[in-house]
């Protein structure tokens, strides 16, 4: 028999063995999703790409960071370029994806890339996450899918889809690390199964072969979306299904078990649509802190024991002020740590009045340029509607 035809054979036989690694890196050439920061297959994953879509996804859907990821890229299609960027013009782009200190974060860190790596993201989960805004997942997911490491980031679809493989009895958060450890396995196979086929392959003995281990943990992202979901999940359509643990006990759906959740309690507060012709009066939030940085309609301070009265003593303090009007209905904005609900109060006052100490008027009509929070722009509709 001829090396070639040897090396064939093994080949043969070890795509016989179809290993949970193999079966997901399988599906996933078949069905990824086709996402703007993703390379076509074949071509590299650039670093700068996949570093801010997984920043901009840290709390947003895919669905919604797709269009705010083709705008930066369009505008900032580098590192370098991003870092050059006013915090006030980075701030205007994110407006509307919420969790603003992200932004924040951002340009922080494209700032530290320039100046201290020469615009080179580092290739390492420590090195990444010695950058602003960049925590232990955001830096295995990096790692992983830009630099090939043999990392996995655990992400709530990841969590799902490992939880019911291996049918993990622990509720989250606690069994966060042993969901790692599970999924790391997966790479493990992957690993072992890439050595036996290079070892099997004379031709690619020379040639240096990535990991796929960025793949390996999109292909478990893009099960949970897509397959492996919270409710009814489609198990006929899963390449893991013979090897999913619940599944072969029909409980797969009651996973990933989750201890009870703490929310805050709810706060309350005021919020004040003030009009002076085509104006309307705003002011700039501190830097740091919840919404740093952004813009909103004045305000009163937001408590769990807020009473109507009190919230409209802080009214802003107007000249030729007509009286305030209290819309019917409230606005319900719910942060990660507590709910809130705005009653929301609107007045107009005269051409010429002057705004008070701190606070702008800027024309309605191009609100949409400010770096306005989802939930001025809930305030500011609630105020503006019939
Ligand atoms: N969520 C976080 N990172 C992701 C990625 N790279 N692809 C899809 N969803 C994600």
């Amino acid at each position: 028999m001829t090396s070639s035809a040897i090396a064939n054979t093994k080949r043969s036989e070890i795509a016989l063995v179809r290993t949970p690694a193999a079966l997901l890196l399988d599906w996933y050439d078949r069905h990824r999703r086709r996402l703007p920061w993703r390379p076509l297959p074949g071509q590299s994953a650039d670093p700068y790409r996949v570093w801010l879509s997984e920043i901009m996804l840290q709390q947003t859907g895919v669905k919604t960071v797709g269009p705010y990821f083709e705008k930066f890229v369009a505008r900032w299609p580098d590192v370098a370029s991003l870092a050059r960027a006013s915090i006030d013009d980075v701030l205007r782009m994110w407006a509307g994806l919420g969790y603003y200190s992200r932004a924040r974060n951002l340009h922080a860190c494209a700032t530290a890339v320039v100046r201290d790596h020469g615009g080179v993201f580092p290739n390492t989960e420590e090195g990444l996450q010695s950058l602003p805004g960049i925590g232990p997942y955001t830096a295995a997911a990096i790692a992983a899918i830009a630099f090939g490491r043999r990392t996995m980031p655990v992400d709530g679809n990841i969590e799902r889809v490992i939880s019911r493989l291996f049918a993990v009895e622990q509720a989250l958060p606690q069994a966060k690390s042993l969901i790692r450890q599970f999924a790391t396995t997966l790479l493990e196979e992957e690993r072992i199964a890439d050595e036996k086929s290079r070892a099997a392959d004379v031709r690619s003995r020379s040639g240096d072969v990535k990991s796929r281990s960025g793949d390996s943990a999109q292909a478990l992202m893009d099960l949970g979306a897509s397959i492996c979901t919270p409710r009814k999940p489609a198990c006929a359509l899963c390449p893991l299904s013979d090897d999913c643990v619940s599944r072969a006990r029909g409980d797969q759906e009651t996973f990933p078990r989750k201890a009870p959740k703490k929310t805050g309690a709810l706060r309350r507060g005021a919020a004040f649509v003030v009009t002076r012709g085509d104006e309307m009066l705003v002011r700039t939030r501190p830097p740091k802190g919840l919404l740093g940085g952004m813009v909103e309609v004045p305000n009163s301070s937001w408590l769990a024991a807020q009473d109507d009265n009190a919230a409209l003593q802080q009214a802003p303090v107007l000249n030729g002020v007509a009286p305030w009007r209290r819309k019917t209905g409230v606005v319900m904005h719910v942060f990660t740590h507590f709910p809130l609900e705005l009653v929301v109060y609107t007045t107009t006052v005269a051409a010429g009045a002057r705004a008070p100490r701190g606070m702008r008027w800027t024309p309605v009509s191009t609100l949409a340029d400010e770096a306005l929070p989802n939930l001025m722009r809930k305030v500011i509709a609630h105020g503006l509607g019939e």
